[in-house]
């Protein structure tokens, strides 16, 4: 089932009747254009179009188990939402169904169904509201745009994995509070990248798990006094058990809001990896390059060459957020059942998945069109120190306390320093020792294995702790992921 949205909004056509409007002593809100434009959720809810037809066609199917319409009756509402289906697959939002008088997707595919089949399609409405009607389409599209993102993650590992094969070996600083921390596989970075989308995948399989309970059958707020079975509507559709309160069923906007939560996840995510690879991108650093087609030039500066997507994707990161304050906020105010303020929920949900869905793809493109500039990174590697920390890991092995040795390294670091020299190694193994004894250690605390020790090449080959970001670390997690993408 698909998700998309579809353009060309088409809101303006002949007026009709909304069904409860008889029950009004005077004129109805269909009488005053801007109140039916200012109700109306048409403009945005079409694209739920195909699960409100499922959810129709499982509630009249146990309609018909129960006895409350015909088996023939039953043959005419199918026969009908299958003709509508088919109609709106066909002509999208162009279906001359869609009038902005009856509201919204719900309304007017039932409007469309009673001019085709007539009275057994005024029955179908039968023991239901909008308000569980809404509330189950809300979830069955949350279902298919799950599985939607599912895919999208899919991609992504596997460019992600390609990109760390093919550079995964080279050598690069690592940065903490972005100075120079210690060498890592460049293939340790990647597989962090990959970590952390794989916790925004797993938090969508999470939200489906958790709001798994079908809201069909709740009616407006308070159930039915009709002898509706909810577990036939619940068997027939895929997202769970009958709701076990028929308030709670039509209240909550909880999947929209976990789905919500975990897009901004996603996105924020995204953004930062955006952020890391545009300053990697930039001239002082120049790991980075990707495909021409996603830099863009300037109007006035010839010489460009702009990270605009990466920064599109940190940018909409923004918009995703707001989408979920907005959800917040709307829902906390709401007494526990339907409120309008509910058809809302609908804006900002699409909104975000549409945003994020975009973004995944776009990353996706970049990721395959990456490539680690293993020359350049090699140029400066020798700077800010890399391998100090391995050089406490050393003294460690040789029976000075980590404390110590802490100490050490850092009078060693000044050295260099005052001697002008890049690198530890450039050290003699005389200077090791007099440092070891400044300290308080044995004048034979270091031989000549402390230069196997130094140098960013030797340190992240030595690297063993479980997950270590260095050549075993990524290697073996690769295997992993390539294991897990076979599948
Ligand atoms: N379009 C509405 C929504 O999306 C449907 C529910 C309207 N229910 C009502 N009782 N007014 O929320």
């Amino acid at each position: 089932m698909s998700t998309k949205k579809k353009t060309n909004q088409n809101t303006s056509s002949a007026s009709s009747a909304k069904p409860w409007e008889h029950a009004k002593s005077g004129a109805g809100s269909a009488h005053d254009p801007l109140a039916a434009r200012f109700v109306e959720s048409i403009s945005y809810d079409t694209r739920m179009y195909k699960q409100d037809i499922i959810g129709s066609v499982a509630h009249a199917t146990m309609l018909a188990e129960v006895g409350l319409i015909t088996k023939k009756e039953l043959a005419q509402i199918k026969r009908g939402l299958n003709e509508i289906k088919k109609e709106i697959d066909e002509q999208g939002q162009s279906w001359p169904g869609w009038k902005v008088e009856l509201e919204d997707v719900h309304m007017c595919v039932e409007a469309a169904l009673i001019a085709k089949v007539g009275d057994a399609g005024r029955k179908l409405h039968t023991g239901r509201s909008r308000n569980d009607q809404v509330a189950l389409d809300l979830k069955l599209w949350i279902e298919d745009a799950a599985a939607d993102l599912d895919k999208q993650f899919t991609a992504l590992f596997k460019a992600f994995v390609g990109l760390a094969k093919r550079d995964g070996k080279i050598v690069m600083p690592s940065y903490t509070h972005l100075q120079r921390a210690q060498p890592i596989c460049v293939g340790g970075e990647l597989v962090a990248w990959l970590s952390a989308l794989e916790r925004c995948q797993q938090r969508i399989t999470a939200l489906r798990a958790v709001n798994k309970q079908n809201p069909l059958g709740s009616g407006a707020i308070a159930g039915s006094g009709l002898p509706l079975d909810r577990s036939i509507t619940a068997g027939l559709l895929p997202v769970g058990p009958a709701t076990p309160n028929s308030i709670d069923g039509t209240a909550s906007r909880d999947a929209a809001l976990d789905m919500v939560y975990s897009l901004a996840m996603i996105s924020q995510t995204l953004s930062r990896l955006a952020e890391q690879w545009i300053i990697y991108m930039s001239e002082e650093f120049g790991f980075l390059k990707i495909g021409e087609a996603y830099t863009t030039g300037s109007s006035m500066m010839p010489q460009k060459r702009n990270p605009d997507m990466l920064e599109l994707i940190r940018g909409r990161c923004g918009n995703v957020y707001g989408n979920l304050v907005a959800m917040l906020t709307m829902v906390k105010g709401t007494p526990i059942a339907y409120n309008r303020d509910l058809q809302e929920d609908k804006r900002h949900l699409f909104a975000a998945f549409d945003m994020v869905a975009d973004c995944l793809e776009m990353t996706t493109r970049i990721v395959k069109s990456a490539k680690f500039q293993e020359k350049r990174i090699n140029e400066r590697l020798h700077r800010g120190f890399l391998d100090a920390t391995a050089l406490a890991d050393y003294l460690v092995t040789r029976n000075v306390p980590f404390r110590t040795a802490h100490q050490v390294v850092g009078a060693l670091v000044r050295e260099c320093e005052a001697q002008n020299l890049d690198q530890l190694s450039d050290l003699k193994l005389e200077d090791f020792n007099k440092a070891c004894i400044n300290s308080g250690q044995k004048a034979d605390t270091c031989d000549a294995e402390v230069y196997a020790w130094l140098g960013p090449a030797n340190v992240v080959k030595r690297y063993q702790s479980y997950g270590n970001s260095g050549l075993s670390g990524f290697t073996q997690q690769i295997k992993v992921w390539e294991k897990r993408l076979k599948k």
